[in-house]
């Protein structure tokens, strides 16, 4: 289980000559829009709450102005707060003194900018090398590795081009490679990708959840385009005018939006491609466990179904149903459960994006059962939950998670069998 890395309490950030005199307006109430024209000062950032745990990818989200660089900015203190805390792995940054804060930048946290941030005049060698010739490393070493972060990021052999010699995805790679050749445990990246073209820009979601995989840093991801917050973010932190406005997974940000702003960002969200079956789907599934027909068909009657998974020590082994096992029993009494028994063989994974499952799950007579590759039952999802989440109405139902406790795991409809 992770823990959280960065944490921010109670932060304020008033932009402007005399913050701290007019910060007793920011806690009357007063809106962004009031404080400008009353005095000149811009609210950056208001009460601010969030933490951000270690390993995963958090994204910050919101329009233009709404703070995302000004937040992130405090973390490694490029800005000072006006009110409230800062505490990265549990020290408050606000009270590092000048070499200590230099210490910290050069070897907890590297960002990785907009617009690439490169050196023109220097190699890409030199460029991806900068963040540890900063740290003091040796010529050599800083070259060495340097050049295997390139080959990480897909440019082994461009190492003596300029950066003027690359494409804007190339020139990315280089930055990227730049802030991870630094060892630092945390990255910060300020609409990273925005400058490149969506099929580039694609490629390096790509390369980032494939390099986060391996490397479990702890990345925090701005950026204005929803499906990127989707793509990448474990969470999704969203603001605007300087107040967080949720901070949730990006399941919960979709069919949940807390405020009408946030249900503006995700309404033209394709959710089919966006969700994935194992946020949707019904954790409890009723389970069949027994070997003989006769067995399986009591289970079955005391349930208020007429389709169960059969469920053996070795996982999911078929579905089945009311009709068929009443049939099986007229045909042998004392039988075992064999495959000839199950309804069906469709099955679906857990990390498929529902577009994927579309098909099979719509045109199936009963919920489809979610197995995952070690072959274990995790839940079954309904062709009914599917429409559901998949009309758009449906942020204004339930969550996924309120249906599932809404849902009643039994029903106390017991019959023996004749
Ligand atoms: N140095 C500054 N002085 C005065 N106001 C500032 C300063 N930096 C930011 N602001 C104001 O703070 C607010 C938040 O700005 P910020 O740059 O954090 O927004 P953002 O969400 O990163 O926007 P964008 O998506 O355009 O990068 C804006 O209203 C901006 O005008
Ligand atoms: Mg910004």
């Amino acid at each position: 289980m992770s823990e959280p890395l960065i944490e921010v309490q109670g932060l304020y950030k008033l932009f402007g000559n005399e913050p701290k005199k007019h910060m007793h307006l920011v806690h009357e109430g007063l809106s962004k829009d009031e404080i400008l024209a009353k005095t000149g000062h811009t609210l950056g950032l208001k009460d601010i709450n969030l933490k951000i745990q270690k390993g995963e990818i958090s994204v910050i989200m919101g329009l233009s102005g709404s703070g995302k660089s000004t937040l992130i900015r405090h973390f490694n203190r490029l800005i000072d707060p006006t009110e409230g805390q800062i505490l990265v792995d549990g020290t408050d940054v606000v009270n590092l003194n000048q070499a200590e804060l230099e210490q910290f930048r050069r070897h907890k946290m590297s960002m990785v900018f907009q617009r690439f941030g490169l050196l023109p005049h220097r190699t890409v060698l030199d460029n991806a090398a900068f963040g540890l010739s900063v740290q003091g490393v040796r010529k050599k070493e800083a070259h060495e590795r340097a050049v295997e972060w390139l080959e990480t990021v897909g440019l082994g052999g461009y190492e003596n081009q300029y950066p003027s010699q690359l494409s804007g995805g190339q020139q990315q790679r280089v930055g990227l490679a730049r802030a991870l050749a630094t060892n630092a445990e945390i990255l910060l990246m300020d609409e990273a990708f925005s400058a490149l073209d969506p099929l580039i820009r694609s490629e390096m979601q790509d390369q980032l959840v494939e390099l986060q995989e391996k490397l479990h840093k702890t990345i925090i991801f701005i950026t204005h385009d929803l499906d990127e917050a989707l793509r990448l973010g474990s969470t999704i932190a969203i603001l605007k005018d300087g107040e967080l406005v949720q901070d949730d997974k990006p399941e919960e940000i979709l069919l949940n939006p807390a405020t009408e702003y946030v249900e503006a960002f995700v309404r033209d969200v394709n959710r089919a491609r966006a969700l994935n079956v194992e946020t949707v789907m019904q954790p409890q599934t009723f389970r069949i466990t027994s070997e003989t027909i006769a067995g399986a068909l009591k289970q079955m009657r005391a349930h208020k179904d007429d389709y169960a998974f059969h469920v053996t020590d070795d996982g999911y082994q078929g579905t089945l149903t009311q009709e068929g096992l009443e049939e099986a029993y007229e045909e042998n009494a004392t039988g075992k459960l064999t495959e000839e028994h199950y309804d069906d063989v469709t099955q679906i994974a857990p990390d498929a994006a529902l577009e994927e499952i579309l098909p099979e799950t719509i045109s199936a007579d009963h919920p489809v059962p979610v197995v995952n590759e070690e072959g274990e039952l995790q839940g079954e999802l309904s062709r009914d939950a599917l429409a559901e989440i998949l009309s758009p109405e449906s942020s204004d139902n339930m969550s996924a998670t309120e249906q599932v406790d809404a849902k009643e795991p039994t029903d106390k409809k017991s019959a023996e069998p004749a």
